[in-house]
């Protein structure tokens, strides 16, 4: 694939091929630290919005494989003068090799794929999509739990404005399981996203109490309510607070559940989670690493 913008780009088979070498580039990383595959290679990665770990994690996956980043965020480049989305991707497409971009407006990645000589990864495009990710997030379910086929899986909180979700649902959809939606009405997941499972032979359940499924759930993954997407600052407060995973809710759960979560959080898990072995959302973001890796040896042509 030239540019990577829909996480739906990836069939089954595509996505098991990309999750095989990201297990291969893990074992060679935890032997050795790095990988010489992609020395000479430039990424360029543009953030207009504020990333810890999908901005780190395609750096280090880059200088991991031996090649090199130049980092550019919106606030200290020329998008400040007022300088085009076209404009700035063409400008980082003369310097590096590919370019990896988040950006408020959705659909923007696509519109910097026409104007871009490199591919465009999208980091994130505002409610729109998150494709790398959902296989990071795809990856961490086999890791975790061996399988993605049988599972329940229960997608917690601002299913209306989280990207990660939009995109983790159509992954699941090449799988067998059971999709429950849990969110505050105003929260639920988009009618396109819920048209296109349908469309798709995908059943999957709402509901707005986390209790009636927690205790069949296998995953449950758990999303930030998105203050940031909000112009009604009094309506994130009546639903910031809807869900929170404590120990009490955990005793609920099966013994062999997954608590996931793409991160950041702010008070939907609370910090006494993070000791209990099914709370899986630090390891999924190591497993990030490894598919990012993956994937810009795919998008660059080097075969590993
Ligand atoms: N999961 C994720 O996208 O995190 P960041 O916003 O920190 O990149």
């Amino acid at each position: 694939h030239r540019h990577i913008l829909s996480s739906k780009q990836f069939d089954r088979q595509e996505l098991h091929t990309l999750f095989s070498v990201a297990h291969e580039m893990r074992t060679q990383v935890e032997r050795n630290g790095s990988i010489d595959l992609l020395r000479g290679k430039v990424m360029c990665s543009m953030f207009y919005e504020p990333s810890t770990r999908t901005s780190c994690s395609f750096s280090a996956a880059m200088m991991r494989l031996g090649g090199t980043v130049v980092n550019v965020d919106g606030s200290s480049s020329s998008v400040v003068k007022g300088e085009t989305l076209a404009d700035t991707v063409r400008t980082l497409g003369c310097y590096g090799d590919l370019t990896v971009l988040r950006h408020p407006d959705p659909g923007s990645a696509t519109t910097a794929a026409k104007f871009s000589k490199v591919p465009i990864i999208n980091a994130g495009d505002g409610i729109g999509e998150h494709p790398t990710q959902a296989f990071l997030d795809v990856y961490t379910i086999r890791e975790e739990l061996g399988t993605v086929n049988g599972l329940t899986i229960t997608l917690l909180g601002d299913l209306k404005n989280g990207r990660t979700v939009h995109s983790l649902v159509k992954l699941l959809a090449y799988y067998h399981v059971t999709l429950n939606f849990v969110s505050p009405i105003s929260l639920r997941m988009p009618e396109e996203v819920k048209t296109e499972l349908t469309s798709a032979g995908i059943a999957f359940n709402e509901y707005t109490d986390l209790n009636e499924v927690i205790g069949d759930s296998d995953v449950v993954y758990v999303t930030r309510v998105q203050k940031e997407r909000f112009t009604d600052l009094s309506e994130y407060e009546r639903v910031k607070s809807a869900y929170v995973i404590n120990n009490k809710m955990m005793s609920k759960a099966k013994t062999q559940m997954v608590v996931m979560h793409p991160l950041p959080r702010v008070s939907e898990i609370e910090p006494e989670v993070d000791f209990d072995q099914r709370a899986a959302y630090f390891r999924q973001m190591r497993y990030g690493l490894y598919v990012r890796m993956a994937l810009l040896a795919l998008v660059l042509g080097k075969s590993f």
